[in-house]
């Protein structure tokens, strides 16, 4: 686990106090800012970071403790308070928490209780913060084992998150929109030995620069108009963990040239501020958009796409691993059929068959909502053509993809059309044989092994019984 030295700042009018909560907080690695009165502990709120305060309470001047207090949680809301008083009385503990203190501590103190409650209070300010991004993952779902996908292709990339998953390296996700790059930042991460640490999302595309640039590297209250209080940014909030930058592609150029410092020097400083921040946060960055084309065109730095593009993954397209709907149309099915109080829903072979001709150009997400609206509103226990058709209206009525009479102007992906025809024939041609391959290599004017070559290529397997029927080699070359 990664440990996340403390910023400490002591407030006491007596040096001698400040001198040993110096000491002692040092030695257990924190670093450590004093301030001899209340005025000063505002003046350093006000301009420093600190993951925690301890202050006096009684101490001369206009500013007391209390008023230290009122002024971290105004200021800064994410800093911890504790309150330091030779007259703790149950009143005074009352009035402390009230305003946002964790604890009292009396003097005198013995020093393992002072560093033991600093530890106490800064998990808990951890545990908070990792609780709401645990709220949020649990609404997602986080875990390696949601991926699903037997293709060569998808296990190639299951291959390359294990590996990377070790690594702090730079990960660059590429891949059409729904094919997976969010599940696969999320199963990298939760491979990773900083599981235990948070897993921090943020869109470069959904705020304007100026938004992006505080959520990103927070800001000092002040710094400019609606800063009320100082904040932390993500990169804070991430430390230790892993920060996934979606959207890459979008964004703007000011925020590229602060990423790519940080992946230069990991420190920054937030807005407005004079303190140097240091972390230590593994990016994952994704896009649907083709980077070496941004670059080219000069909406992209090409020295950021270098620096993000340490490992990249690709994640296919669905329509070109077509073999992985099965597993996955099964997958999405049991998740919406619990939800929906349907267990034990199957789908027909026609209706199968139809999903994996369709084209799938929302990829994965979209595969996920036909499946979620199909469970909805299928009327029986078993899923029919009839419940998918209007989804995938697309392809032809047989199910296999239509050969297009012309050639798009975007192109079209050759092989993976023919395959999919070829994929169709077979199929049928299985059905009409009922499941003897012999009978079916003949309607296709197959011999068997080269018959058996296809349906190996296609993962398909005769119906159940039928693949027990004689079949005869004869002894002729495959393909
Ligand atoms: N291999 C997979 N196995 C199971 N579910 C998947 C798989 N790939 C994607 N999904 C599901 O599909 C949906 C879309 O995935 P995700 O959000 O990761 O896509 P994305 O590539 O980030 O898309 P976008 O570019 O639009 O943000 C999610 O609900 C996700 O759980
Ligand atoms: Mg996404």
């Amino acid at each position: 686990m990664v440990v996340v030295p403390a910023r400490v700042l002591v407030v006491d009018d007596e040096r001698g106090m400040r001198e040993v909560l110096s000491t002692i907080l040092g030695r257990a690695g924190h670093s450590v800012v004093t301030a001899a009165d209340g005025q000063e502990a505002l003046q350093l709120i006000g301009s420093d970071i600190f993951d925690l305060v301890i202050t006096d309470l009684k101490m001369p001047g206009r500013v007391g403790g209390m008023d230290v207090v009122r002024a971290v949680k105004d200021i800064a809301p994410d800093t911890v308070v504790l309150v330091l008083t030779a007259y703790a009385t149950l009143e005074v503990g009352i009035e402390a928490v009230k305003l946002g203190a964790y604890d009292v501590l009396t003097k005198p103190f013995n020093n393992d209780q002072v560093v033991l409650t600093v530890k106490k209070a800064l998990d808990a300010k951890r545990l908070t913060v990792e609780n709401l991004l645990l709220k949020r993952e649990l609404k997602g779902q986080a875990s390696f084992e949601n991926l699903v996908g037997t293709s060569e292709g998808m296990q190639k990339v299951f291959t390359l998150i294990r590996r990377v998953a070790e690594t702090s390296s730079t990960v660059l996700v590429c891949g059409e929109s729904g094919t997976g790059k969010e599940l696969v930042a999320r199963a990298i991460h939760y491979n990773s030995p900083r599981r235990e640490r948070p897993f921090v999302t943020v869109n470069c595309g959904a705020l304007p620069e100026p938004l992006l640039e505080s959520e990103l590297f927070g800001h000092m209250r002040g710094s400019f108009t609606g800063a009320v209080s100082n904040k932390e940014g993500l990169f804070e909030v991430a430390n230790g963990g892993t920060l996934f930058l979606d959207e890459i592609a979008e964004a703007p150029p000011g925020i590229q040239v602060k990423l790519l410092r940080v992946l230069q020097e990991p420190e920054f400083r937030r807005i407005g501020g004079t303190h140097t921040i240091k972390v230590d946060v593994r990016i994952i960055a994704a896009t649907n958009k083709d980077l070496n084309k941004a670059v080219a065109q000069g909406l992209f730095r090409e020295d950021l796409y270098y620096r993000l593009n340490v490992i990249p993954i690709t994640l296919p397209p669905l329509r070109s691993h077509p073999d992985d709907i099965p597993l996955l149309a099964q997958h999405f099915l049991t998740v919406f059929g619990q939800k929906a109080n349907k267990p034990a829903l199957t789908v027909a072979p026609t209706a199968m068959r139809a999903l994996q001709q369709h084209e799938w150009r929302g990829n994965v997400r979209e595969l996920e909502n036909v499946l979620e609206r199909v469970v909805a509103l299928a009327p029986g226990p078993e899923i029919t053509l009839d419940d998918v058709a209007q989804w995938v209206r697309e392809s032809s009525p047989n199910g296999e993809p239509k050969a297009p009479a012309d050639i798009p102007p975007e192109g079209l992906d050759l092989e993976c059309l023919i395959n999919g025809i070829e994929r169709g024939l077979l199929v049928r041609a299985l059905e009409r044989s009922g499941g003897v391959k012999k009978e079916a290599a003949r309607l296709l004017k197959l011999n068997t092994r080269s018959l058996r070559y296809r349906l190996d290529k296609y993962d398909i397997e005769p119906a159940d019984g039928a693949s027990a029927a004689p079949e005869e080699d004869e002894g002729e070359e495959g393909d």
